[in-house]
């Protein structure tokens, strides 16, 4: 069976496609350039915005995610905003790693939200999934993408960036939100 996945990540995609493998389930890109305006106030909302961005386009069952890194000293940021904190990723780590500069407290969570439309682009399932940790003094590791560097996953001393793809998808934050929603499509459909 194939899903559309309403992203322009292409790290996103192999991460789904990787995790949902055996599933039965192929998570495809929506047509054309996908750029839908994220402007909704949770991560929710935006992850039901793309959904539905996905679904006008190809009127087929679509999934969307909204993700993104809360840092407990910087009162939730970037959060919502973790794709446009700075220009590029490497700008974006660097701002991080200065404003918490002279943090004792470090501890940060990533979010993903998916939200599952069906062909006539209602709701059918909502998914959460979180990844505790805290922000590295410096980056390490060359896997992965985003903030993955500077992210140490809690109880493994690692970061994101220093874990092979198939140990970040065990315990990161889309790898449970798709984990719940592979057993919702697998069970209901
Ligand atoms: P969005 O969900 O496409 O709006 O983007 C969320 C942003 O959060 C990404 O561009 C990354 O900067 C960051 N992010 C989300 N998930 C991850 C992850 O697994 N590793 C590192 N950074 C991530």
């Amino acid at each position: 069976m194939k899903i559309v996945f309403a992203t322009g990540n292409l790290n996103k995609l192999k991460e789904i496609n990787e995790i949902s493998d055996g599933s039965g389930i192929e998570f495809i890109l929506p047509e054309g350039d996908f750029n839908p305006e994220e402007n909704g106030k949770t991560f929710e909302e935006n992850s039901y915005i793309k959904a539905k961005a996905a679904n006008k386009i190809s009127r087929k069952m679509s999934l969307a995610d909204d993700s993104g890194l809360c840092i407990e000293a910087l009162k939730g940021a970037p959060g919502l905003y973790s794709a446009r904190y700075a220009g590029t990723q490497q700008q974006k780590i660097d701002k991080i790693l200065k404003e918490l500069e002279h943090s004792t407290n470090r501890k940060a969570k990533f979010v993903c939200v998916m939200t599952l439309l069906d062909e006539n682009g209602e709701v059918i399932h909502v998914s959460k999934g979180e990844c505790h940790g805290e922000i590295a003094l410096k980056q390490s590791g060359i896997n992965g993408f985003g903030y993955d560097p500077i992210f140490i996953v809690e109880n493994t001393g690692k970061t994101m960036a220093e874990m092979p793809e198939y140990e970040k998808n065990k315990i990161s934050h889309r790898g449970k939100a798709l984990s719940d929603m592979l057993s919702y499509i697998c069970s209901r459909l």
